[in-house]
């Protein structure tokens, strides 16, 4: 009989629509056998309006902690009975938590990215002038992490310019964030730090364009999407001349950790799963 332990009957999945080809299952079940922690972890195809019923399904079948990805974590906050303070600042959950027969919410994405530029890149975030792109949920859970790790101003562009209101409203700090539009682009100067949170590379549409003034020397760039999803925002910010750049894919292995650590009270390294995720991805999308 195999050593490792097991959280005997437990259930653990990603919902999300869709949700086919998440990278979850894959880098839960690689923590857990690296952990010695016999994992059941699935994926989980649920359209919005099946969310709630597909949940409690899960829930009477053992589910003792799920990760939630596109459409789904707007919903997923609104149905927590209670939530950590960095998931009620996003508006969003991508960690359920099973307690006492309720479910409980946290947010590990923005947490994750900040891991990532700073721990693996070693990027320091204080005081950097940020412009973020886009206002959707993937915005909403990067951005107040990013205030916390002490960035300077933050400017947060979108499309549909209510929306960037609301993000920067929600963020209660007006001294530092600062709603913009893609008209007022050439203007902002140069920025330390750009976030391309936008769904365009993610089949949304033409990428908008962006001036090159955005960058400067000392310039980083991070596309929250990884593979061939952030290959527009990231040629962008290379032909243009950017310090260094990224795209999300330590960022996804950073929340999984944090929700991995939240689920088994155990932190998985993740420094050879990125290694060789990284090398599978780069050769998809180099065709090599
Ligand atoms: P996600 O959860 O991935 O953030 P979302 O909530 O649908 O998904 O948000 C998508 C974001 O990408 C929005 O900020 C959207 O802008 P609008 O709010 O104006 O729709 C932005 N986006 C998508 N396609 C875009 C495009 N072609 N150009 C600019 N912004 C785009």
């Amino acid at each position: 009989m195999s050593s490792a332990s097991t959280a005997a009957g437990k259930r653990y999945a990603v919902f999300g629509h869709p949700v086919a080809h998440s990278l979850s299952p894959r880098i839960h079940t690689a923590f857990g056998r690296a952990s010695r922690i016999a994992v059941d972890y699935r994926a989980i195809d649920t359209t919005p309006a099946n969310f709630t019923t597909a949940l409690s399904v899960f829930a009477d079948a053992g589910g003792a902690g799920a990760n939630v990805t596109l459409p789904l974590k707007e919903a997923a906050y609104s149905l927590c009975t209670d939530s950590t303070e960095r998931a009620r600042r996003a508006g969003a959950v991508n960690t359920l938590i099973r307690r006492d027969a309720h479910w409980y919410g946290d947010n590990t994405d923005g947490p994750g990215l900040v891991r990532d530029l700073t721990d693996r890149r070693a990027w320091d975030l204080r005081e950097r002038r940020t412009l973020l792109l886009g206002a959707g949920g993937a915005a909403r859970g990067v951005a107040p992490a990013l205030l916390d790790a002490g960035i300077g101003a933050l400017f947060v562009v979108n499309r549909n310019p209510q929306r960037a209101d609301a993000l920067a409203d929600q963020l209660g700090d007006p001294e530092r964030v600062h709603a913009r539009y893609f008209d007022d682009l050439p203007a902002l100067g140069e920025f330390d730090l750009i976030v391309n949170a936008t769904s365009a590379g993610r089949g949304g549409g033409d990428f908008p364009h962006l001036p090159a003034s955005l960058l400067g020397r000392r310039s980083v760039a991070v596309d929250l999407s990884y593979g061939e999803s952030a290959i527009p925002f990231l040629a962008w910010a290379r032909a243009n001349g950017c310090h260094d750049s990224t795209d999300g894919l330590g960022m996804l292995i950073e929340q999984a950790a944090l929700s991995f650590a939240l689920w088994h009270d155990l932190e998985p390294d993740t420094d050879a799963l990125y290694a060789e995720l990284q090398a599978e991805h780069a050769r998809l999308v180099t065709g090599d």
